[in-house]
């Protein structure tokens, strides 16, 4: 997973009592802003490598709540949360940085940085794992095309509209294959056929490996592609039988 140099130097705290298939795990975790009452009770979760789920509950339910624990790496008020199988509580802020770069985010609000154009923005997240410029120029515009943006690859964020910045955003996520794929209602802003093709980048990048999380309001996305499917409810997770 790293390389033995960085391993010791850094002198990971391995959380033994976990599946070491688990790239999240949850338990008796609790989520609340400030003194406010939970939003989100009793969380126990596994999220294992390679897996796909879709994360649904009504508009404030607390989806996005639950996934910025995953991709911020804050240690829960309440609980217990592994990451990549080390405990959250025993890593430094260099050692959260690594595992982040493990993790592509697709935030509800996109986050595009608006000073950078469509193709450097995606092209961030391989510039910073040090791919080389050729490897870059070939794979970004491969992935720009198959979502329609060919012709904005030069464009700035602040003229894309919403469902183009949407587009924009999976795209940065996904460029480098990350281990986990944390996506928060990446096809809000998209017209059905889009959605569905843009679900298909997720099922491909799924297929080579990465653990896939989708909240998502869309109950037609989630009826055509069969994947398990965490729902919240009364303030608790839980995995719906389908
Ligand atoms: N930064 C914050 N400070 C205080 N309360 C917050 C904050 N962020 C979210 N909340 C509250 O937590 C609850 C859950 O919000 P969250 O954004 O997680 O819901 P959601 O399920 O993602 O909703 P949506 O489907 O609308 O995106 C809401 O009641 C919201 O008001
Ligand atoms: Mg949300």
């Amino acid at each position: 997973m790293f390389s033995n140099n960085q391993h010791n130097n850094m002198a990971f705290s391995k959380d033994h009592s976990r599946n070491s298939d688990n790239i999240i795990s949850m338990r008796g975790v609790g989520i609340r802003y400030d003194q406010n009452p939970e939003i989100l009770s009793d969380v126990n979760l596994d999220i294992q490598k390679g897996s796909f789920h879709f994360l649904t509950g009504a508009s404030g339910s607390g989806k996005t709540s639950l996934l910025s624990l995953m991709y911020t790496a804050n240690p829960p008020v309440r609980g217990h949360l592994s990451m990549f199988g080390y405990n959250i509580d025993s890593l430094n802020r260099d050692q959260i940085a690594l595992f982040k770069r493990k993790i592509g985010v697709i935030f509800q609000d996109y986050r595009l940085l608006d000073n950078l154009s469509v193709f450097d923005n995606v092209a961030l997240p391989l510039v910073i794992a040090g791919k080389s410029p050729n490897y870059i120029r070939k794979y970004v515009p491969d992935l720009l095309e198959w979502i329609d943006l060919k012709n904005y690859i030069h464009a700035k964020p602040s003229i894309l509209s919403g469902g183009q910045k949407q587009r924009v955003a999976i795209a940065r996520a996904l460029i480098t294959k990350p281990e986990l794929v944390i996506a928060d209602e990446p096809t809000g802003n998209v017209d059905d056929d889009m959605a569905v093709k843009l679900l298909y980048l997720f099922v491909e990048l799924n297929r080579m490996g990465s653990a896939v999380i989708i909240a998502t309001h869309s109950k037609s996305l989630i009826e055509k592609f069969n994947y398990p499917v965490l729902g919240i409810h009364k303030r608790h997770l839980f995995l719906q039988e389908r």
